[in-house]
C-alpha cells in the first residue's frame, strides 16, 4: 500500500452503496488494510460478491486485525430501513470509526419540464436525505465518543452544474452544503468531515443514467482514461489515514484530461 495505512487497522468502517463501483472497490480497500467493514446496499447477492472478495482481500493481505465484514441490504432512502440499522449490525461492529455516504446515483439527462416527478424524487431520497438521515443517525455515538469520520461522496457536478444534469447537480451542490454545514459544526470536536469529489468514474454509474443503455454508457469515456473505482477508494482510504490532527476537508479529483463537468481532450484538436 502507498501510504500510512496502518491507522487503519481494527477500525470499524461503513460503507453505503457498497455492492457496486466506488462502494466496493473501497470496502475491498479497507479490509486489505485491517478494517472490520460494514457494506450496505439494496442488493443482497451483489453484496454477498463484495463480503467475499473483502475477505479475500483481507486473508491475502496478512495484515493482523480487523477483516470482520458485514453485509446489511438496506434502502438508504427508507427512514424506517435506516432506524432500524444498528439492530442489523453485529454488537461488536456497533462503535462505527468512520462513515462513507457513498450511496448514489443520477438518472436521466432530460432537461428541466421533461423531468419525470419519480426520478427528481428518487434522487433526491437517495443522494440527500438518504446521506442526512445516515449521518443523524451515527454522528450521535461519534459525538458521545468525541471521534469519527464522516466522508461524504460529493462529486464535480457539485461544484459547477450543467445542462441534462440539474437534479443530479442539484443533489451534489446540498451534499457539498451540508458536508460544509456539518464541518464547521464539528468544529469543536476530534471528527473529522470529508467531502471527496470526483469527475468521471466509470461504474455502473453511467449504466444506471442511461436506463441500462451500455453503448450511451461507454461513450461518455470515449477517447479518454477516466478514473476507476480503486482510484477513489484509495482517496477515501487516503484521508481516512490521515493522523488525527488532519482533516482533508475536500478532495476534488479528476481525470487528467478532464477539467470540468463539461471541458475534457478525447484526443485531435483542443
Ligand atoms: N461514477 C462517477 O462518475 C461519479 C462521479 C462523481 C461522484 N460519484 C458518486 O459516487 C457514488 C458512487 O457511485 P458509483 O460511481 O460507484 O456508482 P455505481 O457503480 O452505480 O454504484 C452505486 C452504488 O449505490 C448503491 N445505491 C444506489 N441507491 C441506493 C439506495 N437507495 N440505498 C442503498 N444503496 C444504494 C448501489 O447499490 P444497490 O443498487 O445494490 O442498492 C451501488 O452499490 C455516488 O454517490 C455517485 O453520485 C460518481
Amino acid at each position: 500500500m502507498v501510504f500510512n495505512a496502518s491507522r487503519l487497522i481494527n477500525k470499524t468502517v461503513l460503507i453505503t452503496g457498497a455492492s457496486a463501483g466506488i462502494g466496493a472497490a473501497t470496502a475491498i480497500l479497507f479490509a486489505k488494510a485491517g478494517s472490520n467493514v460494514i457494506i450496505v446496499a439494496r442488493r443482497a447477492e451483489a453484496l454477498k460478491s463484495v463480503k467475499e472478495a473483502a475477505e479475500a482481500a483481507h486473508r491475502e493481505s496478512g495484515v493482523q486485525g480487523g477483516g470482520k465484514i458485514a453485509a446489511v441490504q438496506l434502502d438508504v432512502s427508507d427512514k424506517a430501513q435506516i432506524a432500524n440499522l444498528l439492530d442489523k449490525i453485529p454488537a461488536d461492529l456497533r462503535n462505527i470509526d468512520i462513515l462513507v455516504n457513498n450511496a448514489g446515483f443520477v438518472r436521466g439527462v432530460e432537461r428541466v419540464g421533461s423531468i419525470s416527478e419519480s426520478d427528481i424524487e428518487s434522487m433526491f431520497a437517495t443522494n440527500v436525505f438518504g446521506l442526512i438521515s445516515m449521518t443523524q443517525l451515527l454522528v450521535k455515538d461519534m459525538k458521545a465518543r468525541n471521534s469519527g469520520h464522516i466522508i461524504n461522496l460529493g462529486s464535480v457536478a457539485g461544484r459547477e452544474p450543467y445542462v441534462g444534469g440539474s437534479i443530479y447537480c442539484a443533489t451534489k451542490h446540498a451534499v457539498r452544503a451540508f458536508t460544509g454545514s456539518l464541518m464547521r459544526e464539528l468544529v469543536d470536536t476530534k471528527i473529522r468531515v470529508t467531502e471527496i469529489q470526483p469527475g468521471m468514474v466509470e461504474t455502473e454509474f453511467s449504466v444506471v443514467r442511461f436506463r441500462g443503455d451500455k453503448s450511451a454508457a461507454d461513450k461518455v469515456y470515449e477517447g479518454l482514461t477516466p478514473l476507476s473505482a480503486e482510484d477513489i477508494a484509495e482517496e477515501i482510504a487516503w484521508a481516512a489515514s490521515r493522523p488525527p490532527h488532519v482533516n482533508l476537508a475536500e478532495v476534488f479529483v479528476l481525470p487528467t484530461n478532464q477539467a470540468s463537468p463539461t471541458i475534457s481532450y478525447r484526443g485531435g484538436k483542443m
